[in-house]
């Protein structure tokens, strides 16, 4: 139990039903300054019930409130204030984090439902943008905070691999690819031949037309169409692969908007049923009006299904095989507006669990200050800048560590390491800057900081151990383990936070201020000096490294023994 939870507890006893545990906990502070305790409860809302002064109150609680984890229950004025008891709360501490080890931090909120992350989501035949990078990152990290959090977490990849754009590529694919280029080189020919459409529809607009009937083509299932599409398909996907593969990411689904395809007419059919479509300029929408939002559109007026239409049919879909309890869509910003169309078109279509949708919008990369842009083929390879990472992290270990075993692998750790990092140290919502100099520091809030923290940690450890020396939670008193060890408390608290505000960042943020507070530590205590404390403060070290390589996995980081 967290010492918030006992001490809410501890007060209810003496309480009664004036106020639930909940309540209690909700009220109880962390004080300013460590002379006022470790925790604070106000009095002023029982004052209000009970009609007493807070002051008397507050008295009359510090009387009666005992536990063997409190050094001391003081009053302060209308505050009743808890001083923990160090040797006891850093031993039982240490014991439960040695115990669960990589499970210390598991919340059970979740009872084994199923939440849905639909996130990556590139688009087909175009480069996998630093916006899908972010979209990847923070996407990977909440399907893993969702399943610390005791919910079964579905990956899926909703690829953009329908639209009136592959009428586009095949028309310009038919007229001047070639075949080897692509092979050799998919999606920068394809973008190639992508762009060239454009630039030459704008001469001869009969392009245009051949790219429609194509696209009807492909719709119809035609056997060459339906060929080319799934070969540019195909092409693409193995190199989106390669970038997961690097990152260490994988899915549960790749179910795309193409695999809608035969799944849309019921959607169109129920809308119709419910009274919700209008036409309207010979397309067919569903009016949000009374939202003071533009239509969402469903169909348009030669028939073509639209990607909301494919969302509304990917969340029936979803709803039916997963039974979700949470549909989560890890999405750029700039899409704000559509899934607000799609999630209310779903509440008007009466579906109850339409409330349990929801969009978790991300900021801009920008590179000196502007958006990082994929279009007009100005293209920032991905994996070229992965590349780069991994081999900035080789020349550093090259320079600093030149015997270390397993030397690529460690690179790949830190290098990835440092772009995942990167990401999410920043709340989502915030436009970041890239740079791949400063990503790659070990010094600041940065990945191979906490990565190289941890493995400190381990040669401690790994020192001790060919010495004989055991960890073993004997209490500690002292300031510094003091500090570690309410860094290492504050674990559940984070990923709580993160789960509830689909924020990652708050893990990042948790994990470096454990690094910090390690850090302190190390340079001013002797972990290995024989006395009575060595093997709590070797405990305490061993908790460390637990708490830091979860921490890092949750963001979806490795954590090196040695770098
Ligand atoms: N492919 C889309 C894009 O790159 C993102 C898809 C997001 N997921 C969804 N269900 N709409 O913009």
């Amino acid at each position: 139990m967290e010492l918030k939870q006992l001490y809410a507890h501890e007060l209810s006893k003496h309480i009664g039903e004036s106020l639930t545990v909940t309540e209690l906990e909700e009220l109880i502070e962390k004080p300013k300054y460590a002379k006022q305790g470790d925790l604070a409860f106000p009095c002023f809302a029982l004052a209000k019930i009970k009609r007493q002064s807070p002051v008397e109150i507050a008295k009359g609680l510090a009387q009666v409130i005992h536990h063997t984890l409190f050094a001391k229950i003081e009053a302060n004025g209308p505050y009743v204030n808890c001083f923990f008891d160090k040797h006891q709360v850093s031993a039982a501490w240490m014991k439960q984090i040695l115990l669960k080890g990589n499970h210390y931090g598991d919340v059970q909120v979740g009872n084994g439902e199923q939440i849905t992350i639909d996130f990556s989501s590139p688009n087909i035949a175009k480069p996998f943008s630093m916006g899908h990078l972010r979209s990847t990152v923070i996407g990977n990290a909440l399907a893993n905070i969702v399943e610390k959090c005791g919910y079964h977490a579905v990956r899926i990849n909703h690829l953009g691999d329908w639209g009136t754009q592959f009428g586009k590529l095949i028309t310009a694919y038919k007229h001047w690819g070639v075949e080897e280029k692509v092979r050799a080189n998919p999606i920068p020919e394809l973008l190639k031949l992508y762009v060239e459409f454009h630039e030459k529809a704008i001469e001869s607009p009969a392009l245009e037309d051949e790219a429609r009937a194509w696209f009807k083509k492909l719709e119809d299932g035609e056997a060459e169409a339906h060929q080319l599409w799934e070969w540019f398909r195909d092409v693409s996907l193995q190199e989106f692969n390669r970038i997961y593969e690097l990152l260490g990411i994988h899915f549960d689904s790749y179910h795309g908007e193409a695999f809608y395809n035969d799944k849309m007419e019921r959607t169109v059919e129920l809308l119709q049923e419910k009274g919700l479509l209008s036409p309207s300029k010979g397309a067919e929408v569903v009016r949000l009006d009374e939202y003071d939002l533009p239509p969402c559109l469903i169909k348009k007026s030669d028939g073509a299904t639209l990607y909301a239409t494919r969302d509304l049919t990917a969340a029936r879909y979803r709803q039916d095989t997963y039974h979700f309890a949470k549909a989560i869509y890890v999405v750029g910003q700039e899409q704000q507006l559509h899934f607000r169309q799609v999630f209310l078109t779903l509440e008007k279509m009466n579906y109850p669990w339409a409330k349990d949708m929801v969009h978790v919008p991300f900021g801009f990369i920008l590179k000196n200050g502007k958006k990082m842009s994929t279009r007009k083929g100005k293209v920032v390879l991905l994996e070229k800048v992965i590349e780069e990472a991994i081999e900035l992290a080789a020349k550093n270990i090259e320079a600093k560590n030149p015997t270390l075993k397993n030397k690529h692998e460690v690179a790949k750790q830190v290098g990835v390491g440092a772009i995942i990092f990167q990401d999410l140290r920043h709340e989502r919502q915030n436009h970041i800057e890239f740079s791949l100099e400063g990503m790659l520091k070990f010094e600041g809030m940065t990945g191979p900081y906490v990565q190289y923290t941890h493995a400190r940690a381990c040669s401690i450890l790994a020192n001790a151990a060919a010495q004989a020396i055991q960890p073993s939670a004997i209490g500690l008193t002292d300031d510094y383990s003091w500090a570690v060890i309410k860094q290492l408390m504050a674990f559940p608290n984070a990923i709580e936070t993160a789960f509830k505000q689909f924020e990652p960042s708050e893990i990042a943020k948790y994990v470096f201020q454990l690094s910090q507070e390690f850090n302190k530590y190390y340079n001013q205590v002797k972990v290995l000096q024989a006395d009575e404390h060595m093997q709590g403060r070797l405990a305490l070290v061993q908790c460390v490294t637990i708490v830091l390589k979860e921490g890092l996995r949750l963001l979806g980081l490795k954590a090196p023994e040695s770098m």
